[in-house]
């Protein structure tokens, strides 16, 4: 599921050491590999294949150039959520036409931007948003494409941060009003219909909630296609990935089996949707971010200093949660693995951070190979979610991004120079 693997007793990416990476690039360091993605994205593709469909990375998951690059060149569109975002889809070789704009608060000035670029299609959080995507498309004298995000009331089953399809949730637009919505839409002169969009929440493992949700909605798309010509029918991103191999059943081959009950993997998803999505009739949007690039990425970090305490086993690395956050934010859990194996009793470790927060941590009390100064470990299935997230939070520059593809590797992005994080910042006058 990913080619980060133990070659003798180095962890290589493909045909790359990463412990070389780390010493030509210096840590903390977010290592991808280009055949995961392409990997991902194409089991996803071929799963799909029997339907007329378009896979729009959501770039919000990992949005470096050379990784949307290499979707790029597969044909992947992008699910954008910012003109910044499309500036990149463009800079990253992307085609506008292949993009989708989710997001409940698009700008007067992003939409126009992207009306311009001739994206596919709005999809749309609330009717104020439609009114305005109409006024814009009418100023440029253009017809704007809208989808309807539709809320449909049903639990995701995944962390409460990143569960977005229940009424709690400030996403979509509820079930029982969507007709209404597009009916009063089709009377606005500069909007043009194109189709139906919901996504229920992010790191899915269970095919049922989406299977629930599809049936729920379905009768819906129906009516609203024949009504409104509609052209597609988008279920959403948020296919889930494995983060911890050992919770993974124990079953290493549930990966391909579409049998390994209930686990969303292509194949289910593909085995328990196929069918229903092919009888809306209409073409079939997906965005995942996640499932397409978490597991590509790994952070590699260097072990500062082991700490003992009374009751705890410090690891200090050179990493901390503004390089990497989920740990700290929804106490996510990433494989910790040394870059060198080291035989010998495992002790129960803390991973932490330098940051001055209780919450900058990796992992507790996990059992660790026992490492030292120096040592190097890799936090794996980082790649969504991971430096998008960063922040400059203690003056800590934005780690390096490196690309492997086989035995060829190269950097994605330069590691910040310090003097960039204060680059816009000024002295105000009077304080001279
Ligand atoms: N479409 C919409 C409308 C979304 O809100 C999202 C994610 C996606 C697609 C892509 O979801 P994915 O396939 O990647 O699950 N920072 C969190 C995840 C936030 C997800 C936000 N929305 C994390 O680190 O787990």
């Amino acid at each position: 599921m990913h080619d980060f693997r133990y070659v003798g007793n180095q962890l290589f990416c493909e045909g790359v050491s990463v412990g070389a990476l780390a010493k030509k690039f210096g840590t903390p360091l977010y290592v991808y590999s280009q055949h995961t993605l392409e990997d991902h994205y194409q089991k996803l593709d071929a799963a799909l294949a029997p339907l007329d469909h378009l896979i729009c990375f959501a770039m919000k998951a990992n949005s470096n150039l050379s990784v949307m690059r290499t979707l790029a060149n597969l044909g992947s569109g992008f699910d954008v959520v910012s003109a910044g975002e499309l500036q990149r889809v463009i800079a990253a070789g992307g085609d506008p036409r292949k993009c989708v704009f989710a997001g409940v608060a698009k700008t007067e000035a992003e939409i126009e931007f992207a009306l311009r670029k001739g994206i596919y299609c709005f999809n749309c959080e609330s009717e104020p948003e439609i009114l305005r995507i109409n006024r814009v498309a009418a100023r440029l004298k253009k017809n704007a494409p809208i989808a309807v995000r539709v809320n449909p009331n049903v639990a995701a089953k995944t962390h409460a941060k990143i569960t977005t399809g229940t009424y709690e949730n400030k996403f979509g637009i509820a079930f029982e009003n969507i007709e209404g919505v597009y009916a009063r839409a089709s009377k606005l002169k500069n909007i043009k219909l194109r189709g139906l969009q919901m996504h229920i929440g992010s790191q899915l493992t269970q095919v049922t909630p989406y299977e629930l949700a599809v049936k729920k909605v379905l009768p819906l798309v129906r009516k609203l296609a024949e009504k409104h010509a509609l052209e597609f029918f988008s279920p959403g991103g948020g296919l889930g990935i494995i983060y911890n191999p050992a919770l993974a059943s124990g079953v290493p081959s549930w990966w391909k089996s579409p049998a390994a009950k209930g686990i969303l993997t292509p194949a289910s998803y593909a085995e328990k949707l196929l069918p229903l999505l092919q009888s809306s009739g209409l073409k079939i949007l997906i965005e995942p971010g996640r499932f397409i690039v978490g597991n590509a990425g790994a952070l590699i970090t260097r072990v500062e200093y082991v700490k003992r305490t009374g009751k705890k086993n410090f690891v200090i690395v050179d990493a901390a949660m503004n390089d990497l956050i989920r740990p700290a934010f929804y106490d996510s859990y990433h494989e910790i693995v040394p870059l060198k194996k080291i035989g010998g009793a495992t002790v129960a470790s803390d991973v932490v951070g330098g940051i001055c927060e209780s919450g900058d941590y990796f992992c507790k009390d996990r059992p660790l190979a026992r490492v030292g100064e120096g040592d190097h470990l890799a936090l794996l299935s980082a790649g969504a979610y991971g430096f998008v997230m960063a922040s400059n939070y203690n003056t800590r520059p934005l780690a390096a991004e490196v690309l492997v593809c086989g035995k060829k590797f190269a950097a994605a992005r330069e590691r910040q120079a310090i003097k960039e994080i204060w680059a816009g910042e000024k002295i105000v006058a009077w304080l001279k």
